[in-house]
């Protein structure tokens, strides 16, 4: 990512030129105004943290001590016995998506930071639950903070945190927070069903979890904050009912698309640059997207993939069953819809913004999402 001078840090997503509002029309799918690389969106992502973070801090230096302490470790800004650390705090996905979705149907990002900060604390709830459902012991490089706190204090930091995204919005003056924070507390009922079908699917032998099953458990758990994402910097830029659906739907096609790519960088992905241990999800028998396409094969890798999951991980299994994976076509299943899933986002994207240059941002941040590998 290339340097940013402070001005530049404040730069067009929160008060840049606004691209023109006659691109909200509804027509023709164009193209990108220019052609898309990654340094757009790296960009956008580095603007973003520049723009929320002093919120976030204030916020979860808000929290009483013990949950501030769990929040802090987690975000990267200490290490576990308190000191300061300079963190990893993610990449800053979601509140890029509020911010440049409000930019894109013509408002001003310096508007949605609150909606911005919020959709990020929820992120990080999850997260802290997330990792001790899956006993997941690395995030971001570091050990999760149920391995540090146990996992009554990972849980309760978690809740503390959606609870101060819920007061942000509560306590934002802006037109839009009420409509917002109803969005987001929807979706998070909505995420906690797509965790529990996760989560139930480990359970469940290789033949009985189908496709579609999976495609909608990934839709609740990831799509739907996505989606509340980009509705959320919608609803802060006055749009209109039809475009803030587009934009919800436009988030969560993109969210199909990100954990299509989650999982694939789950078992193929680099550790050194994910953060996360690769193969957790295959030796935790869990029904990744990858894995529930190549059990649906239909061939002999298939076949031997469904045998493994039969059984209980044994130490040695890890080669064969990515290989299984590999063989049956579950990686390359996973690109091509996660490309598949970026060509419906942007029709999505083109119902409420049709001018290249305003859906240019959205663009960006859409083509990093499959070609991300971290
Ligand atoms: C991880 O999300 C959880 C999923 C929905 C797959 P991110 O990869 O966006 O997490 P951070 O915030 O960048 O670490
Ligand atoms: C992603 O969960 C969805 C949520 C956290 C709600 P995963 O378990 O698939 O994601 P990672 O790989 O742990 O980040
Ligand atoms: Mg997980
Ligand atoms: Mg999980």
């Amino acid at each position: 990512m290339g340097e940013f001078t402070s001005e530049q840090k404040q730069g067009p997503i929160l008060e840049g030129p606004r691209p023109a509002v006659p691109g909200r029309r509804r027509g023709r799918v164009p193209g990108p105004a220019a052609p898309l690389d990654g340094h757009e969106a790296a960009a956008i992502l580095e603007r973003t943290r520049a723009a929320v973070d002093p919120e976030l801090r204030r916020a979860v230096d808000s929290l009483p001590g013990s949950m501030r302490r769990i929040a802090r470790y987690h975000f990267g800004w200490e290490h576990a016995d308190g000191t300061p650390a300079v963190g990893n705090a993610g990449k800053a996905i979601r509140p890029a998506l509020v911010l440049t979705a409000a930019r894109a149907l013509g408002g001003r990002g310096v508007a949605a930071v609150r909606a911005a900060v919020a959709v990020e604390l929820v992120h990080n709830f999850t997260l802290l639950h997330d990792d001790v459902m899956d006993r997941d012991t690395t995030r971001r490089h570091r050990p999760t903070a149920w391995t540090v706190f146990g996992d009554t204090d990972a849980i309760l930091a978690g809740d503390a945190l959606q609870a101060l995204a819920q007061r942000l919005l509560a306590e934002d003056p802006h037109p839009a927070s009420g409509a917002a924070a109803a969005r987001l507390a929807a979706c998070v009922v909505e995420l906690c069903a797509g965790q529990q079908a996760d989560t139930a699917m480990e359970r469940r032998g290789p033949h009985e979890v189908t496709l579609d099953e999976v495609l909608a458990m990934a839709e609740a758990k990831t799509g739907a904050l996505l989606g509340c994402a980009c509705a959320l910097g919608a609803l802060y830029a006055g749009a209109d009912e039809a475009d803030v659906e587009a934009l919800d739907a436009f988030g969560r096609e993109l969210g199909l698309a990100f954990q299509l790519i989650d999982d694939v960088i789950g078992i193929w992905g680099d550790p050194r640059r994910t953060g996360k241990p690769a193969g957790a999800d295959l030796m935790a028998r869990k029904k990744s997207l990858p894995v529930v396409a190549a059990l649906a094969a239909g061939t002999p890798a298939a076949a031997d993939l469904a045998e493994l999951y039969r059984s209980p991980y044994d130490e040695g299994d890890l080669e064969r069953t990515v290989l299984a994976v590999e063989r049956a076509g579950g990686r390359a299943w996973a690109q091509s819809q996660a490309d598949g899933r970026i060509g419906r986002a942007m029709r999505e994207l083109f119902r409420a913004v049709s001018d290249p240059e305003a859906a240019g941002g959205l663009l960006a941040l859409a083509q990093f999402v499959t070609r991300r590998s971290t």
